[in-house]
């Protein structure tokens, strides 16, 4: 390992290169990284870095939108198969039929879509500025939301919008993140704060009340990013945490002596698993794999981005 973290290091160097890393990523990967974050901290290190290529420590959409952002730089991602269960829950074919459903509505998309979806959308949003998203829209504007339904229906009840639509998706490993499990968790450890990805399966039950999950106002929804900084401020020393379970290594690592139990030890996302030292290595010595963007898709996909990246 210490020879790759070697290797790794001075082809970082001679090529000019950021590794970008995403929290769900394997310990060995964070910590080789440059920067390490959520969905909308990477997208805006990827705009604003001086290096010449991005190594996307990521799934494939996170290194999409990092090559429409920055069309100039190579945009390499170690494992092409390290795709996302939610951007496939939506096809472009599929959104302009929902479009043409609705004439005039607003369409935000979680930024979990493909390019070919952000072509066809007006916003895109990630789960730490979704509500401001949705709130810079007027509010007589009709809005498709999309994939995610359980961010979509957190989001439809934190701002009371009733013109929202929302679409089906879910990722396969939040929406098995439930009440029984946060129930469980919660009885083992009372102290403990909870925290919640509005991507889960409990994050809309928690805001109604659910039976299981008797203390729900004290649940604190947030993106991965949002969950880092709240235990780093929050002077409680046990946290539950329902999320992938890739981001407990940072979290032990910047709170030595608070202690994070996952809401449930299996969600586990095989996607972000894809990658790893060795595969990182090998794109930074083999340039391999190229992740770009055909010119007039990233054209149309990148004006909601823009968009995502000035709000929040
Ligand atoms: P974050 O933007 O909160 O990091 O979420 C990305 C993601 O894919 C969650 O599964
Ligand atoms: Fe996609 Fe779910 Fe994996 Fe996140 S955890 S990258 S939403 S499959």
């Amino acid at each position: 390992m210490e020879e790759l973290n070697n290797r790794i290091n001075e082809l970082r160097k001679e090529k000019n290169a950021i590794i970008l890393a995403h929290n769900y990523q394997v310990p060995e990967v964070q910590d080789v990284a440059d920067y390490i974050g959520d969905s909308l901290g990477l997208a805006r290190k990827a705009a604003q870095t001086d290096a010449e290529l991005i190594v996307f420590c990521g799934v494939h959409f996170m290194a999409e939108t990092a090559s429409i952002i920055s069309p100039d730089k190579k945009v390499l991602i170690p494992d092409l198969e390290a795709g996302c269960s939610l951007a496939d829950t939506i096809t472009a074919d599929q959104l302009r039929a929902w479009k043409a459903e609705h004439p005039g509505a607003a369409v935000v998309m979680y930024v979990n879509t493909t390019a070919e979806v952000k072509a066809e959308t007006d916003y895109c949003c990630t789960s730490s500025n979704a509500m401001d998203v949705i709130n810079s829209i007027p509010e007589h504007k009709e809005i498709l939301f999309g994939p995610d339904k359980f961010l979509g229906s957190y989001i439809q009840l934190m701002t009371g919008r009733e013109n929202m639509h929302i679409w089906d998706g879910a990722c396969h490993v939040h929406e098995k993140i439930g009440d029984l499990n946060l129930g469980e968790k919660q009885k083992e450890h009372p102290e403990a704060e909870i925290l919640i990805h509005p991507e889960c399966g409990c994050s809309t039950s928690c805001m109604l009340n659910s039976t299981f999950y008797h203390d729900c106002k004290d649940a604190h929804i947030y993106s991965t990013g949002g969950m880092i900084d709240f235990v780093k401020e929050s002077k409680a020393e046990e946290f539950v945490v329902a999320t992938e379970t890739g981001i407990l290594h940072r979290m032990e690592k910047e709170n030595p002596g608070k202690k994070f139990i996952p809401a449930n030890e299996e969600s586990v996302c095989e996607f972000m698993k894809k990658i790893n030292l060795q595969n990182l290595y090998e794109a930074l010595e083999y340039d391999r794999y190229d992740v770009k963007v055909p010119e007039e898709l990233a054209k149309r996909a990148i004006k909601p981005i823009e968009r995502m990246m000035a709000i929040g």
